[in-house]
């Protein structure tokens, strides 16, 4: 916790802060880290499917979703399992969720027998796995371009509201309007209590499973946290200053290395402070992580999931100037998310680690409380005791502690 002191105390922009808290924890970096060489094929001259899907046996399809305000999207779909075992078609759909400054392919980074797509897909399922605005595969838009600042002018409120949507719609049409089953990691599953809360999505959604959820974040104990409670000032700014996040940026990337050289700063520190300590992370995959992530999101988002830390309650995105927020939402303060609102007979499951200071525990309770009045045998929550939010996706063991759980969640449904 000494590095995120010390980072706090430079006083640069709170953005900038924010970058570097993000980067630093999400690479893990250290020097020696940074610049490591391992030589993977690379998925932005390939494709998702062929780097890290077809050569393991696996069928795989790429298809682009439009949503309603234009951004097109990149899904890839397992329709069969390996080696086309189970036949293609009356296959139950499931989407994959990422969470924020990564994409899908962070499912696909442990071992076939490892990682939670290929898993289902081996057990009877038609796989999706989704790409959000922002992330390499999906920076395309019918008229507007990555450079422009307009391209950016979203934050998880607009997640919400249409790409979670488009994808549904889309894996709803291609499965014969089958329900869809659902997993999220992290901002994944704000997306999905958030779209809830609303009334969305409940005609296509089978179940949910939450992993890591967040929706509550006060208690984060974490260098991002405190630097976005710390120093909350950039609100009006970004109303004319929005733009992309891109934390392999040079601007961030330099100041990161020069932070990191700096005595006294402990970056590898920082992945801990930021997402727990993860117990059970494979070296191999953490290469390939850092090969691949972390992407880049908007400003606009980033600003919002640090209100959401700051305000301890869940709103739409806050423009910070009353006036704003009447011009938009016709009232003087963003309109809340009341997760209260959840219908009460949709079958949930909730996983969380003892040690993930993202999704803190405390936090975790507060949601759990929210759905207090679900019915009690429509939510079924499990606790990991030496788990942290990275551990979700890249533990060695995810698919014996956690994965198993969600599958025997999905398969006990009656479809
Ligand atoms: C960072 O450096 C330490 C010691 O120098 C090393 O043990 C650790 O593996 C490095 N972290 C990463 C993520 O490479
Ligand atoms: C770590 O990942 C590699 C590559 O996917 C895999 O071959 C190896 O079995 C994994 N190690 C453990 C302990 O699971």
């Amino acid at each position: 916790m000494v590095g995120c002191q010390s980072i706090l105390a430079t006083g640069r922009p709170w953005v900038v802060q924010l970058a570097v808290a993000v980067v630093a924890a999400i690479l893990g970096a250290n020097e020696s880290s940074m610049h490591r060489v391992t030589v993977f094929p690379s998925p932005e001259s390939q494709g998702v499917c062929a780097t890290s899907v077809t050569i393991h046996g696996y069928k795989c399809e790429e298809f682009d979703v439009v949503t309603q305000d234009g951004y097109i999207l990149r899904i890839q779909r397992l329709p069969m399992g390996r080696m086309g075992i189970g036949s293609r078609g009356n296959r139950q759909p499931v989407i994959i969720q990422h969470g924020v400054l990564v994409d899908g392919m962070t499912w696909l980074l442990n071992s076939p027998e490892q990682n939670l797509p290929m898993i289902l897909s081996d057990n009877g399922f038609d796989v999706w796995i989704t790409n959000t605005r922002g992330t390499r595969f999906s920076r395309r838009h019918q008229f507007l371009d990555p450079s422009q600042p307009k391209f950016w002018d979203w934050s998880w409120d607009e997640l919400v509201m249409y790409d979670l949507p488009a994808v549904f719609n889309f894996v709803y049409d291609r499965s014969g309007n089958r329900k869809i089953h659902y997993v999220g990691h992290s901002m994944g599953t704000l997306m999905v209590l958030a779209s809830l809360s609303e009334g969305r999505l409940v005609d296509k959604l089978k179940s949910v499973a939450l992993l890591s959820p967040i929706a509550y974040l006060s208690h984060m104990t974490t260098a991002l946290g405190v630097v976005a409670a710390k120093s909350f000032v950039g609100e009006a700014t970004t109303l004319f200053g929005i733009g992309e996040f891109n934390p392999k940026g040079e601007p961030v990337g330099q100041f990161l290395k020069l932070l990191c050289a700096q005595p006294g700063v402990d970056c590898y520190d920082l992945l801990t402070a930021l997402t727990g300590n993860n117990c059970c992370l494979n070296s191999t995959t953490v290469d390939l992580f850092l090969q691949n992530e972390p992407q880049p999101t908007s400003t606009k988002n980033m600003v919002h999931l640090a209100q959401t830390v700051r305000d301890r309650r869940l709103t739409k995105y806050n423009y910070g100037i009353p006036v704003f927020n009447l011009l938009i939402y016709g009232d003087l303060a963003p309109p809340p998310y009341d997760l209260s609102n959840i219908p009460k007979d949709m079958p949930m499951f909730v996983s969380y680690g003892g040690r993930d200071a993202l999704s803190d525990p405390r936090d975790v309770q507060a949601l759990l409380d929210s759905l207090k009045l679900h019915d009690v045998d429509k939510l079924s929550v499990q606790f990991v005791e030496d788990y942290a939010h990275a551990d979700y996706i890249m533990g060695v063991n995810a698919k014996d502690v956690v994965y198993s759980q969600v599958l025997s969640f999905f398969t006990k449904i009656p479809s």
